[in-house]
């Protein structure tokens, strides 16, 4: 790999001993893909600050690291295992506490912002359209070089720190045209309306295609909400870094030119009622109806889910723990807006900067009720949890009676 008299500095170590550290990770990376060179990036965003998932040998990676580490683009960081100010209200211990506090401390002496959310392109760091980026959450990757168009691998925390600390990544993969291309089209032959529907969309393709890039036709129009719901789950249940969406996405006329082209060599799948009912199903365990966690914001809310959820629950009292996962930038403007006000005295908890992935939950509740089919994915994966999904409304009826009554 080719690199610059700059480049070079940081291997020699003339920028510090992080830097050398975070250019060998880069340089060994790019050496493994085959990249011809080095991208400067224009921002960054870590995944991998949990305290639950880095222990003890994660942390001493990073205070090391922060020793002479500096930032030298805008990074930001993805949720940490708690809400950082409020721990308590959430049953977390002080042991756990303190590390994920020096593991926020480490990122903080770095130079990276603890917006401690999935959703940076909600908290300052939204990148344009063509813009290099190291990005690591799987969702915010797909959410990135999807609906804005800019271009990131799906990186690890330690690459992503790389990138932060030298503003490099190796030109490989998603960074390339060639790579973004549509590699299977497929056809969406029912409606689709809600956000689990488009939770269940992206649980049905990526069951079927894995990691391979899609061409979506048939969905007309689509929100914000449902947009990021599909990036979570096309990326959990499948991997793919990236889709197009025919009349939605920003690329999708690059990649149609394409998908015509090569026309008689495309995979085609079609997706029908049936496959949406049968992920939705799947998500589902009928067994158990008693649910004792209702948890939505996976990925993490925006403030007109912040409102919609504070119109649901005037004067409602809920019986089950609900946990609406969001960062602290939304929680801020909830407060000001009196949405906040309303969910706590519903009885529910705004739980910034964590979710129930990555927060310490495991055998503190047996039953999930969620809007998201990622939340489901982590919910059995990480904690064992029963899962349920539906809308908005239902996870609001589950978490004032404790029952899941909907029939799938
Ligand atoms: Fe975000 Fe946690 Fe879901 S990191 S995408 S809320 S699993």
């Amino acid at each position: 790999m080719k690199l610059t008299r700059d480049e070079r500095q940081f291997l020699d170590g003339k920028n510090g001993k992080a830097a050398k550290k975070a250019m060998e990770i880069l340089v060994a990376l790019g050496e493994i893909y085959g990249a011809d060179r080095l991208l400067e990036v224009k921002s960054v965003q870590i995944a991998g600050v949990s305290y639950h998932n880095l222990g003890d040998a994660g942390l001493e990676f990073l205070e090391e690291m922060a020793e002479d580490g500096k930032s030298r683009v805008l990074a930001t960081l993805n949720p940490a295992g708690m809400d950082i100010e409020d721990w308590k209200k959430m049953g977390i211990t002080e042991e756990f506490a303190s590390k994920q506090i020096a593991v926020v401390n480490a990122f903080t002496k770095m130079g990276v912002v603890p917006v401690l959310t999935c959703t940076p392109y909600h908290a300052g760091n939204r990148p344009l359209f063509g813009e290099h980026i190291a990005w690591s959450e799987s969702s915010a990757v797909c959410y990135a070089n999807s609906i804005l168009g800019a271009r990131t691998n799906r990186e690890g925390g330690p690459s992503a720190l790389a990138a932060a600390l030298t503003g490099r990544t190796p030109n490989y993969g998603m960074h390339l045209e060639e790579n973004r291309r549509p590699e299977v089209l497929i056809e969406v032959v029912c409606p689709l309306k809600t956000v689990p529907d488009f939770g269940a969309l992206g649980f049905a393709i990526g069951k079927k295609i894995g990691n391979k890039i899609p061409y979506i036709r048939g969905v007309p129009r689509a929100s914000e909400e449902q947009l990021k719901s599909l990036c979570a789950s096309i990326a959990t249940y499948g991997g793919t870094a990236m889709f197009h969406m025919e009349g939605i996405t920003p690329e999708a006329e690059f990649a149609k030119a394409k998908i015509q082209k090569e026309k008689n060599k495309n995979e085609k799948i079609k997706i029908t009622r049936a496959d949406i009912n049968d992920a939705l199903a799947s998500m589902n365990d009928v067994e158990s109806i008693d649910v004792d966690l209702v948890s939505v914001g996976c990925p993490h809310s925006s403030i007109d889910e912040v409102r919609e959820i504070a119109e649901l629950l005037k004067v409602k009292n809920i019986i089950t723990d609900f946990w609406i996962s969001l960062s602290r930038a939304v929680k801020n403007e909830a407060d000001k807006k009196g949405y906040s006000k309303i969910i706590e005295a519903a009885g529910a908890i705004l739980a910034c900067d964590t979710c129930i992935a990555v927060a310490p939950l495991k055998g503190r509740f047996k039953c999930l009720a969620t809007n998201s089919a990622k939340a489901c994915y982590y919910g059995r994966g990480n904690n064992n949890f029963k899962t349920h999904i539906g809308t908005l409304e239902q996870c609001i009826d589950a978490a004032v009676t404790g029952k899941w009554m909907v029939k799938t």
